[in-house]
């Protein structure tokens, strides 16, 4: 659906916004951009949606060069932008039905409605803008991007600032828009979010793209396990015997702690050598749980690793 070519983006003043970006987006998935702030996921989005020229390479938006064939690039795209910016005194009926017209689209009441209904703004279209809170206007932002049926749907940052149930919210909005065909592209800082909406994850760091994987698959290839044995007895050390599996005594000795990595345990038997050589030297365990690390430690580390 978009295809992103070597596209870099160099400010005016010198600033590299972007390095040789190369993105690939699926007719139908939801794309989770994530990376810390500054990191290009504006520039990027807006690069692609024809607002800010890119410096070299280019964006196809379902074959059309969106420089090239603008109208018709553009025309496929709804951008939900990171800042607020609404007409105030505007009701939501009118600034929706107007951005479809933007787009040069006749007026369709039908699907104005149908977008209305769908994101719970209906009963307040002939409220002002004004009167809206927070967490409304942000909808209403979705429902100008929507009004023109677009097929692409970026969202910039679309939950910054909303609590979790308005959070909940919005991503039931987002998996129907994704169950009616609309592809859809976030940006977000919450990984959560990432983790649990995106079918793929591209993590961008210093206009660089760094990452693009499957959601699952990159948990399973970079998510790291834990295993802690909570013991019957106290230990003062850890028994020599044991000294290959690199445990780690916590709870004062009351828990041994296994790290281990969840992708090559598959192949491996660590788990049943380390069970076996505590059978060996008599080691009593009396409870043991797993923890899996979450995408917030896998996006750690890996914006870390290469600071
Ligand atoms: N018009 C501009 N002129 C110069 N530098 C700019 C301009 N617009 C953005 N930048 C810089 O480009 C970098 C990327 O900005 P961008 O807004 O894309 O980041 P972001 O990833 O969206 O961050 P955030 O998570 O805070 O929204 C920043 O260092 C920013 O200061
Ligand atoms: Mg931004």
């Amino acid at each position: 659906m978009i295809r992103v070519e070597g596209l870099s983006k160099t400010f005016s003043d010198g600033f590299k916004a972007l390095v040789d970006v190369d993105l690939s987006i699926q007719r139908g998935e939801i794309f989770a951009l994530l990376g810390p702030n500054g990191a290009g996921k504006t520039t990027l989005i807006s690069v692609i949606c024809g607002l800010v020229n890119a410096s070299r390479g280019r964006v196809l938006v379902d074959g059309h060069d969106n420089v090239d064939d603008y109208r018709a690039a553009r025309e496929l795209i709804g951008l939900v932008p990171q800042e607020l910016t609404n007409e105030a005194f505007t009701t939501v009926w009118d600034t929706v039905s107007f951005s479809r017209g933007l787009f040069g689209k006749p007026q369709d009441p039908a699907h104005i409605e149908k977008v209305l209904r769908s994101l719970t703004l209906w009963e307040k279209r002939d409220s002002r803008l004004l009167e809206l809170s927070g967490g409304m206007k942000r909808r209403v932002l979705i429902a100008k991007a929507l009004s023109h049926e677009p097929q692409v749907l970026f969202l910039d940052e679309p939950t910054a600032g909303v609590d979790v149930e308005l959070r909940r919210e919005m991503w039931e909005v987002v998996r129907s828009l994704r169950d009616q065909g609309v592809t859809i592209i976030l940006t977000t800082h919450y990984i959560e979010e990432a983790e649990e909406m995106a079918d793929r994850i591209g993590v961008i760091r210093r206009g660089e793209i760094v990452l693009v994987e499957n959601t699952h698959a990159l948990m399973r290839k970079l998510g790291s396990k834990e295993l802690t044995l909570h013991l019957q007895e106290p230990l003062e050390a850890v028994p020599e015997s044991l000294a290959g599996h690199g445990l780690e005594l916590a709870n004062e000795g009351h828990a041994l702690v296994y790290s281990y990595d969840a992708a090559r345990q598959e192949g491996g038997s660590s788990i049943s050598g380390l069970l076996a050589d505590l059978e060996a030297v008599g080691l009593r365990v009396k409870d043991l749980h797993t923890r899996q690390s979450s995408l917030e430690d896998i996006f750690v580390s890996l914006v870390q690793e290469r600071a």
